[in-house]
């Protein structure tokens, strides 16, 4: 163990980190701090955090990726893949339902961005900084105290469903996204605090972030999927209230699709293991049109897989798409991000990198007595406040 990386545990243990996340530094306490020091202790816990890959480890895995991806699936069935992606996991959703994924409860921990400003600081009462975050906080902050204005200028009441919320039944898709609406006009325009969640699967993240938001009816929730089968979930469980919460169905890789809200009104979008399942020729269209759906300030909160994941390791050869994506047993697809990857992706749509790091475990199965090494990619864009700024 090198001096650096020991010292590095010793902070973390101390939790003498002093500063969060910031950008191309090492990940620090919010991802973790269960550091496996003895080896021989290592079926003591499921998971250990921040793991260090020897050299040997890092090419056994690049052997393997080399052996599963050395042959390709064909061009035919691959065109199905990517024309019938929807419905692959449309069939997913009808089979495990809501049980297959867990609720993402890491979420708010991992991502404060995600609360309005007045309820991050009552959760950060007891943390002793977040620097990372308040630049952008200052500039949300001086946004809703001028959306306040507007919105008790503009609405006069908070009448309705709910404060946030909105009367959109009658709504005419066609004028969606094109050009100014009238605030009155979309679900949530009278929020002052909205989030999108992409690919909201059944709702692992909606319900963690609704319960948090019960009590700050000022901001909405929107929510998608390109599954209607995912959505239904969504909308048929107990904890979804239509006041705050929008669920809809949206393929973000078609760009002709109007979102039922105009462009540059979000706070925050969060795209949780939802690029990986997209073609990676049509990711950067996809990026480049979210960013279009941030405020200037606005923060894009990103976790997918990393390369070398133990998933990525484990596919059998004649799964292989392209370079680093693969097709599963059920049609759906996963890509296994690097850290530069992430960067490029974003910063090309006009995103400011906060965070970007790469979340290394080793998760342990204690009854079989396995280890499988875990990589993520976790980061965090925002859009500068004025477009000239844009500092890649
Ligand atoms: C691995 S699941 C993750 C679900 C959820 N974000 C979570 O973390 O539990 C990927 C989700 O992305 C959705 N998805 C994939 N491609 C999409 C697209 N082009 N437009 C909208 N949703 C998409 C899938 O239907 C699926 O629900």
């Amino acid at each position: 163990m090198n001096v650096i990386w020991r010292n590095y545990i010793c902070c973390l243990r101390l939790r003498k980190v002093p500063h969060r996340c910031h950008s191309g530094s090492h990940p620090v306490a919010p991802l973790g701090s269960r550091i496996l020091t003895d080896p021989s202790k290592v079926f003591e816990h499921n998971m250990w955090d921040h793991m260090q890959w020897s050299k040997e480890e890092e090419e056994a895995a690049r052997k393997k990726v080399e052996e599963n991806s050395a042959v390709q699936v064909i061009p035919e069935e691959q065109d199905k893949y990517e024309s019938e992606a929807s419905k692959y996991w449309d069939v997913f959703y009808k089979i495990h339902k809501n049980k297959f994924f867990k609720n993402r409860n890491w979420l708010l921990r991992e991502f404060p961005e995600i609360l309005p400003i007045d309820l991050k600081t009552k959760e950060n009462s007891r943390e002793s900084s977040w620097d990372h975050i308040k630049p952008n906080a200052t500039n949300c902050f001086s946004r809703i105290q001028e959306e306040k204005k507007h919105f008790k200028k503009s609405s006069g009441s908070s009448d309705g469903p709910s404060k946030a919320g909105s009367d959109f039944s009658n709504l005419d898709p066609k004028k969606l996204g094109k050009g100014p609406l009238k605030t009155e006009l979309f679900p949530g325009s009278r929020a002052n605090f909205r989030i999108l969640e992409v690919g909201c699967g059944a709702g692992n993240s909606v319900f963690p972030i609704l319960n948090t938001l019960q009590n700050t009816p000022e901001s909405f929730l929107y929510c998608c999927d390109f599954a209607s089968g995912a959505v239904e979930l969504v909308k048929s469980h107990s904890s979804y209230r239509a006041a705050q919460c929008s669920a809809f169905v949206h393929d973000v890789c078609n760009d002709g699709l109007p979102y039922p809200f105009p462009d540059g009104i979000l706070d925050v979008i969060l795209l949780v293991f939802v690029l990986s399942s997209i073609h990676p020729d049509r990711m950067q269209g996809v990026v480049n049109r979210l960013s279009k759906l941030l405020k200037p300030g606005g923060m894009l909160l990103f976790r997918d897989y990393g390369r070398y994941d133990n998933t990525q390791l484990r596919f059998k050869k004649g799964h292989c798409l392209s370079e680093n994506f693969y097709v599963r047993g059920d049609g759906t697809r996963a890509y296994f991000f690097t850290k530069g990857e992430v960067h490029r992706l974003f910063c090309k749509a006009g995103l400011d990198e906060k965070q970007n790091l790469v979340d290394r475990r080793l998760q342990v199965n204690r009854k079989k007595q396995v280890k499988m090494h875990r990589v993520w990619v976790q980061g965090k864009f925002q859009k500068p406040l004025h477009p000239s700024q844009n500092k890649n």
